[in-house]
């Protein structure tokens, strides 16, 4: 048996990247992507030092008291709302993300699904698909303008303003947005961003962007309170985490036209999807794929698996969410 440290990488990633891990530690890995259930990830946890984690792995209290050699947990996402961190310190379990190399590639799609959204793509796209397409009419799909309109991003992290730039930019958007704190005036000019208050915001916006982290006091942050300030021409596209807009407030006003569209990436308890969006046609769902470049995918894993490689040669982590 090496003395190499043990370490569980709980789902199937690039093979190279797992040989990358292999030439530093003794690696269960998981090519045949079993979604383990919490005590089947403990019970493989229980031996392990550090540990390769997706968002769909729950690193809570009760999963680290059955893996008591645990140091280390890598999360292979710059969002880390699988992590309970306040537990992992109390443990003296080091948790890192990986932000920064997926900013782009994410602000992208959160610009796609827009214009997606707002042009009314897929839905114009399965009504030629089931040949119901005859001839052009004069209001056929006719959706909302991007260029010149005003988008309202709520989060404004590193990816809120990559879609700033993208929309004042690229589009000569106007654009505002709310943050727990503003920027600093020199971001602010960059993005051409204006602060707004979230209910101002709300009811402004021809397009509402949610790229806020996760926390308990952003579940629900958009619901029906919320819905009904929006304009009944606007768009609302959710590519942070599913649970900050209640999903089935969302339906209603979908439904009852309250607003005109949403794209969502994320859902409340994924892979689920609310019933009442699958059947709504003015909805453009996709499966938490925002960050899905194969580079930015790759540079993800390689971030997660250097951080287990600097934390156990005793550089200490890239990119720590607790200390
Ligand atoms: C992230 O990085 O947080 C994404 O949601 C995972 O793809």
């Amino acid at each position: 048996m090496s003395n190499k440290p043990r370490i569980l990488v709980a789902r199937a990633i690039f093979p190279d990247i797992v040989d990358l891990l292999r030439q530093h530690f003794e690696v269960e890995d998981n090519p045949d992507d079993i979604l383990w259930n919490p005590a089947e990830l403990a019970a493989r946890l229980a031996d392990k030092d550090g540990a390769f984690t997706t968002g769909s792995q729950r690193i809570d209290a009760a999963l680290m008291a059955a893996a008591p050699r645990l140091r280390v947990v890598a999360n292979m996402a710059v969002g880390y709302n699988n992590f309970d961190v306040e537990a992992m310190s109390a443990a003296g379990v080091q948790g890192t993300n990986a932000p920064d190399v997926l900013t782009e590639t994410t602000a992208d799609f959160g610009f796609a699904l827009l214009m997606a959204t707002a042009r009314r793509i897929t839905e114009s796209e399965h009504y030629l698909r089931a040949g119901r397409w005859t001839e052009w009419r004069y209001d056929l799909f006719a959706g909302a303008d991007i260029h010149g309109s005003t988008l309202g991003i709520i989060g404004m992290g590193r990816i809120g303003q990559g879609i700033a730039r993208r929309g004042a930019h690229g589009f000569g958007m106007q654009v505002l947005y709310h943050n727990r704190s503003r920027l600093a005036p020199e971001l602010e000019a960059r993005c051409k961003a204006r602060y707004l208050g979230k209910q101002e915001l709300l009811r402004t916006a021809d397009h509402v962007v949610l790229v806020l982290p996760y926390t308990p006091e952003a579940r629900h942050l958009i619901a029906a309170a919320e819905l009904a300030l929006m304009k009944p021409t606007a768009t609302l596209v959710n590519i942070a985490r599913g649970g900050i807009v209640d999903d089935a407030a969302l339906a209603a006003a979908l439904r009852e036209r309250r607003i005109a569209a949403a794209g969502l990436d994320v859902f409340e308890g994924e892979p689920r999807v609310h019933p009442d969006l699958l059947t709504l046609p003015n909805v453009v769902l996709t499966p938490h794929i925002a960050s899905s470049t194969v580079p930015t995918r790759r540079a993800m894993a390689r971030l997660a698996a250097d951080n287990l490689i600097a934390f156990f040669d005793g550089r200490g982590p890239l990119t720590p969410v607790n200390t």
